[in-house]
């Protein structure tokens, strides 16, 4: 088995009964889109699916906010399986560094395989997908879908990021709307205003039919 093939396997166990926005099906759509950025870019491909295989393993939101066990149990996991230490710890500060709860506080890192990785993560978190995605996450959190009374925080600092909340629709000026210009690549950057138009179309939708207007 390559180093891939043992990471699916790892990755698939570990996620099992993960919240379905951060499940293995988002690891399978974030490595789709990795492999798609690659096509147009320069950098080193193992480095970039190992990461979009890992990124989430344990998200610090779901482990009592540790930001550090991420990185700790990809690392491990890596060592055991033999790769070597150049590129499981440049795995583990991508990790670290490329979470958008990450790029709202202070960023030590920075690399083109981060770059790709990040593009990928963020564009399943906008669409088609990033919508049912982010209510999923809202009635996993047992949050409003909307609240016309709760006022949207359109500048977010990392810890209000962190504890916010709100109503679902609010997370999409908080994060969803902005991503688009936060793209880092060309490839991102293209599929990214696509995504963002359907969800402008959706939100057009949505708050015409809050008020029975269509
Ligand atoms: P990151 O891990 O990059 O910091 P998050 O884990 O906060 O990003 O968000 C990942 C996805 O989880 C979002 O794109 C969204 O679908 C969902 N999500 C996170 N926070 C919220 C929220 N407050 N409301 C709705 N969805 C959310
Ligand atoms: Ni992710």
């Amino acid at each position: 088995m390559t180093y891939i093939d043992k990471t699916v396997t790892f990755v698939k166990d570990k996620l099992k009964g993960a919240e379905s926005g951060h499940d293995w099906w988002h690891i399978y759509r974030v490595w789709n889109n990795t492999k798609l950025i690659l096509e147009t870019e320069d950098a080193d491909r193992l480095v970039c699916e190992l990461t979009a295989l890992l990124h989430d393993i344990a998200d610090s939101k779901f482990n009592n906010g540790d930001e550090s066990i991420g990185p700790r149990i990809a690392g491990e996991f890596l060592l055991s399986i033999g790769v070597e230490s150049r590129i499981i710890e440049h795995v583990q500060n991508i990790i670290a560094n490329m979470s958008y709860k990450a790029s709202l506080g202070e960023v030590n890192f920075h690399s083109k395989e981060l770059e790709i990785v990040q593009d990928a993560d963020r564009l399943d978190a906008i669409g088609a997908i990033g919508i049912a995605r982010a209510f999923n996450y809202g009635g996993y959190k047992n949050r409003e879908i909307h609240n016309p009374n709760i006022k949207i925080e359109k500048k977010i600092e990392k810890e209000a990021y962190k504890n916010s909340t709100a109503p679902t629709i609010n997370h999409f000026y908080e994060k969803l709307l902005l991503l688009k210009d936060k793209m880092n690549t060309s490839t991102g950057k293209k599929i990214a205003e696509q995504r963002h138009i359907y969800m402008e179309e959706f939100l057009d939708q949505f708050y015409a039919e809050w008020e029975g207007e269509r």
